[in-house]
């Protein structure tokens, strides 16, 4: 009989073929700068822990008291099995580093991004999004029902035309942005979006994931960056990358926050964050409110790197955050590469599509405040080998 499974070899042959087939690599130790894969060590160039503080002892300490206190899981939604200090605790903590009324947790960026934008647009509404937007704000989008428009990477003047031409048209708007792309590491114009959705009467979200910790003075993100975090109206982030934690969140005013909690599906069908997670996330912000040193001593590596990268002859797409994207080209040549850094001690996989456009496939390499001088010297020597052996 005919297997009703069997167009999935098939689908995955077709994965195989074009090097796109992904698998995954089992690291022995946290996300430290040193790393070991089977034993051996490596320097790790692909983690979203900016500041290495999921591993700081202060994190693990935190986590560890409140797991003792609370036990591993939740239980439940919170509106069903209840709420704890510290859910609340860090709603607080988040809600006064965003500079906003109030904050709400997700259990992941990603269900933030798809619940909230979907709640707060449907059919007949309008979506207005970066061609480089995260896969959970497409997937948001998607799902909301609302008519979808991609503008030009970072094009405002694309955007407002695509903005004049809806002019008279009913439903709600909303302008949906990353800060800094996952992807390329570069930012997004800001001031620009507040701009055009005040003119426009558009509500504006922006995804702090990969700003958060990283930009601003205090490291709150991209909108301290810009000056703008009394006018963006709806800020998502997620607590699972300088934050070193698990979560999502958005940050906002006191009535989109109770809008959330009783309209949201992925917030009010889902299971709240464990206190583990939570308490590391309170150490973890702590941590970056009083330490700017980790984030100027990240810089300093972001600098050195990048300047390190150009002097080898590699392209480098123009990002302004840890995120170094290094471009190779098609999906094969990024695989020899990537094996390349690692046969000389780093550890950073190719980016593929459906990740990047095809024919834009790229190291992408990730920066932490734990890494030293050393380790981004030990990156350039791989990199330059690396070149040498799959590129000249
Ligand atoms: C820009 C962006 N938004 C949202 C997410 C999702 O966050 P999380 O990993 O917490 O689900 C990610 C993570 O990969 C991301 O890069």
């Amino acid at each position: 009989m005919n297997n009703p499974l069997g167009w999935i070899e098939k689908d995955l042959a077709h994965i195989r073929d074009k090097k796109l087939f992904r698998a995954l690599t089992e690291l022995g130790t946290g996300q430290s700068p040193d790393i070991t894969i089977d034993g051996k060590r490596y320097v790790l160039l692909a983690s979203n822990s900016y500041l290495g503080l999921s591993v700081d002892p202060r994190v693990v300490g935190a986590a560890g008291r409140a797991l003792g206190k609370y036990g591993t899981g939740s239980g439940g939604s919170r509106l069903v099995s209840g709420s704890t200090d510290l859910h609340r605790e860090l709603e607080e903590r988040i809600a006064s580093f965003k500079s906003a009324d109030a904050a709400i947790l997700f259990s992941s960026g990603y269900l933030a991004n798809i619940g909230t934008i979907s709640s707060l647009i449907g059919e007949g509404d309008m979506v207005y999004s970066d061609e480089l937007n995260h896969a959970s704000i497409i997937d948001g989008c998607r799902l909301s029902r609302a008519d979808i428009r991609i503008y030009r990477h970072l094009d405002s003047g694309h955007l407002e035309s695509q903005l004049s031409s809806d002019r008279n048209r009913k439903g709600k708007r909303l302008i949906v942005t990353d800060t800094v792309f996952s992807m390329d590491g570069d930012l997004a114009r800001l001031p620009r979006l507040v701009e055009l959705s005040e003119s426009f009467g558009c509500m504006l979200m922006v995804d702090e994931a990969h700003a958060t910790g990283v930009l601003g003075e205090r490291g709150s993100g991209a909108t301290e960056h810009f000056g703008v975090e009394d006018e963006v109206p709806i800020v998502m982030g997620t607590l699972s990358k300088a934050i070193g934690s698990l979560g999502g969140y958005i940050a906002g005013s006191q009535g989109l926050i109770d809008f959330i909690r009783n309209r949201v599906r992925s917030y009010i069908f889902d299971t709240s964050l464990p206190a583990a997670s939570l308490a590391a996330s309170i150490a973890a912000i702590d941590i970056i409110e009083n330490e700017p040193g980790r984030r100027e001593h990240l810089w300093r590596l972001i600098k050195m790197f990048k300047s390190g990268i150009g002097d080898i002859g590699l392209t480098v797409l123009p990002s302004d955050s840890a995120i170094v994207p290094v471009l190779v080209g098609g999906a094969g040549p990024a695989l020899e590469f990537a094996s390349a850094l690692r046969e000389n001690g780093v550890y950073t996989p190719a980016v593929r599509p459906p990740s990047v456009p095809e024919g834009m496939c790229r190291i992408r390499a990730t920066l932490m405040a734990g890494h030293t001088e050393e380790h981004v010297e030990i990156a350039l020597r791989a990199f330059k080998s690396a070149f040498e052996t799959c590129m000249k």
